[in-house]
């Protein structure tokens, strides 16, 4: 699912498993080692991560491009970058 951007960069959604209840942590600035989830890189930046959680166990894309207008999930807004 990589496809590259009008920019040349590639962005690609990354396939999770994401199980029920568990609280999970969307890299919001896009420096984290960990993508797509926070790994604390975002220390002395404007961003926070996206707190998210779901109601049952499920495979979702998460976004790495980090324009989506329904983070934590790729909304195919990378394709127009
Ligand atoms: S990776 Fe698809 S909208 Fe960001």
């Amino acid at each position: 699912m990589s496809e590259s951007s009008n920019t040349g960069q590639t962005f690609s959604p990354i396939e999770v498993k994401l199980e029920a209840g568990k609280d999970y942590y969307w890299c919001a600035c896009g420096l984290s080692k960990s993508q797509p989830f926070c790994d604390g890189s975002h220390k002395n930046t404007a961003f926070t991560p996206k707190k998210f959680s779901v109601t049952e166990n499920k495979t979702a894309w998460l976004c790495t491009c980090k324009k989506t207008d329904n983070a934590p999930y790729c909304d195919g807004t990378h394709r127009k970058l």
